[in-house]
């Protein structure tokens, strides 16, 4: 969920490393279960092949590029589950974010297990069953997508961006993709589902100023916003892309993330709608209060598209 970031500015969208690291598990836990959804056909999708590629020359390594990369959340996710030998280059107009790259790949290979090198902007990961090598790029996606190389990618990765970016900027990143060939793994879209258990008084009416705010312009034209997959799915049908997708919802109960999204939610729902600032207030101290005895979902979904043979 991109747009609900306590720091989220109008335009362009920013977002702290502390944002990210703090919802990376649940966006993990949220992927896995898309993936669990899709089964091996999704794997073998991502992959290009039905197993893993054996470890070979740097030249023959798996190719993926990543847009709107943060610290690195899709490569520390897909990496180990893709296998074999890997060269990402990943991109995001955010200098702190890359420059957050070492610290939070430090972080997952000291607790994974995983040997970690840093050498200018190139890392190097190793790791049980494979081998990333990772080429930090700062660009500006929203006026310079011509600029990502995507001629020789094996893989397009997208996560918790799509949301952010307007139905023409989507239409233009698939026309590209699709003269290539590339597969594409948009994952993490919001679609709008927000369900609170125990549900409260004000949840409707701040949910839909949220949404409205999620609308807005965050650089590539007007947003998405929950319309993200269905707007996605079927610009890639259009195209001739086979789509396959999932929910990869947050399930939280509790917590500091989803006191965050509190707190978030209500200051994008009063910036959007200013006039609903002491209702909103009081849902957001209610909710608050509840926080440890309360459920959230949060509806996401993932999506792979691959190309037909021939195509
Ligand atoms: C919600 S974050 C997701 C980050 C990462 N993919 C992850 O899953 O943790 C959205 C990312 O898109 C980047 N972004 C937003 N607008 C951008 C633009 N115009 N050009 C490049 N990156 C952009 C942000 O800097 C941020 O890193």
């Amino acid at each position: 969920m991109a747009s609900i970031a306590p720091t989220a500015a109008p335009a362009p969208a920013t977002f702290t490393a502390d944002w990210l690291r703090l919802r990376e598990p649940a966006d993990h836990a949220a992927r896995d279960a898309a993936a669990a959804a899709m089964g091996a056909l999704g794997l073998a999708a991502l992959r290009g092949t039905d197993a893993p590629r054996p470890s070979t020359p740097a030249a023959e390594a798996r190719r993926v590029v990543d847009l709107g990369c943060g610290t690195g959340a899709s490569l520390r996710y897909l990496a180990p589950r893709l296998g074999g030998e890997q060269h990402w280059q990943v991109f995001d107009q955010d200098e702190a974010l890359l420059r957050a790259w070492p610290a939070a790949m430090a972080d997952w290979a000291r607790h994974a297990g995983h040997r970690l090198e840093v050498a200018g902007a190139t890392l190097r990961i190793e790791g049980q069953g494979f081998c990333a090598t990772a080429e930090r790029h700062r660009l500006d996606l929203a006026h310079e997508l011509g600029n990502v190389p995507l001629g020789s990618t094996d893989l397009l990765c997208a996560t918790a961006l799509i949301d952010l970016v307007s139905a023409g900027w989507l239409a233009e990143l698939i026309g590209r993709a699709r003269q290539t060939g590339v597969t594409l793994s948009l994952a993490l879209m919001v679609d709008g589902r927000i369900e609170w258990d125990p549900a409260g008084a004000g949840d409707a009416e701040v949910a839909l100023a949220f949404a409205r705010h999620q609308g807005r312009d965050k650089g590539f034209g007007p947003a998405l916003g929950a319309q993200a997959p269905e707007v996605a799915s079927t610009l890639l049908a259009n195209a001739g892309y086979t789509v396959m997708s999932a929910r990869s919802d947050w399930l939280l109960h509790g917590g500091p993330l989803q006191a965050a999204l509190i707190e978030g939610t209500a200051a994008a729902a009063i910036e959007q709608d200013p006039a609903t600032a002491p209702a909103t207030e009081a849902w957001r101290r209610l909710r608050t209060a509840a926080v440890g005895q309360t459920r959230l979902r949060v509806g996401h979904v993932d999506l792979i598209a691959v190309l037909p043979p021939g195509c």
